[in-house]
């Protein structure tokens, strides 16, 4: 088994989001492979292998003239396409031939740039989650330096409620004040999802300010790195978080969030500004546990894993994570104490 998951490879993945390519080229590595992103001509998102085949080089020391970038070693240059278009110093007349840099696929949609590192033949455009984009509604895109752990673990931690009472306690829920919740877990072959039914919203600040009343709450997971959480009213959308956890290395990922509201009232920057404080919030406390879990795992040798009454969504998660089919099946509802 890699350590990454299946099919990551052939997945359009976030690299960053479009407010972070500017003139300078951005150096970003998806499951071990070194890659460069730049803007190339009228401003088209352009994604190499960051390595210079002339000399390897990195080409993210480089920089962009004209469309293309620059190797800053001896100064070979090359377009969007990765074809070098420069040869300094070859003088005039000299057959360019085709020696050019590795290069991917990337696009840039609402807000972010999007890289897959292979082609499977007839293999689909790029097909975002559900609302990404959609102009019923306002989107505010979130990321940060990479994290400590595997992309795995960190799925884990966004699908499971019952850490939100202890890691969250006070910003998501009350540990000392508990509520009856059905959770309805929905197997398909590729992907399930997970229900919670409840008759009083959660009692922590986060979801007292941003949510109002609430009648259901649905996350699922997308694979092989993706989640999305719904929070809906009775018959209306109020928020829904996609995120994406895309691995560097066996050993570090880079998570991407993007918020999704439906437009009202409140303007955008004012939404932006509420979810964006207690997002800060709450990444934080998941990114020191998954880095606390990660340092234990490393200590006594890799996972050693014991799943409890609780754990239903660990192996159908662990399932699809390794390209596996699930048994189409609903398990539940289950009372459960959040
Ligand atoms: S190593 Fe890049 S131009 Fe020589
Ligand atoms: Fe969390």
């Amino acid at each position: 088994m890699t350590p990454y998951p299946a099919g990551l490879n052939r997945t359009w993945l976030p690299v960053c989001l479009s407010r972070q390519l500017k003139a300078k080229p951005l150096a970003r590595q998806i499951a071990g492979v070194p890659i460069v992103l730049f803007r190339a001509g009228h401003g088209a998102v352009a994604a190499l292998e960051d390595r210079c085949p002339h000399r390897n080089y990195p080409l993210s020391d480089g920089k962009v003239i004209q469309g293309a970038l620059r190797c800053p070693y001896h100064g070979w240059r090359f377009d969007g396409a990765g074809v070098c278009v420069e040869f300094p110093g070859a003088g005039e007349g000299v057959a360019i031939n085709k020696l050019g840099a590795r290069r991917f696929e990337a696009v840039e949609r609402h807000g972010a740039v999007f890289v897959r590192l292979e082609r499977a033949d007839a293999s689909p455009e790029l097909v975002l989650p559900p609302l990404i984009g959609d102009p019923d509604h306002d989107h505010f895109w979130w990321t940060q330096r990479p994290w400590r752990g595997r992309a795995l673990d960190a799925l884990e931690n966004i699908l499971d409620p019952f850490h939100t009472n202890f890691i969250h306690d006070g910003l998501i829920r009350l540990s000392a004040r508990r509520q009856p919740v059905r959770q309805t877990v929905t197997l398909r072959p590729h992907d399930f999802e997970v229900a919670y039914d409840q008759d009083q919203p959660d009692q922590g600040w986060m979801s007292r300010l941003l949510e109002g009343e609430r009648a259901r709450s649905v996350g699922r997971y997308l694979p092989p790195v993706a989640f999305q959480g719904r929070w809906e009213k009775k018959e209306r959308l109020t928020l829904c978080a996609t995120a994406f956890f895309v691995p560097e290395t066996p050993d570090r990922f880079r998570a991407f969030g993007c918020w999704t509201t439906p437009k009202g009232r409140a303007p955008a920057w004012l939404k932006r500004q509420a979810i964006l404080a207690f997002v800060r919030a709450v990444a934080e406390q998941d990114r020191r546990a998954l880095d606390k879990q990660h340092a234990t795992m490393a200590a006594f040798g890799g996972p050693r894993f014991k799943s409890g009454p609780t754990d239903r969504l660990a192996a159908p998660l662990a399932r699809l994570y390794q390209g596996e089919a699930l048994e189409p099946a609903v398990d539940g509802p289950h009372i459960i104490w959040l």
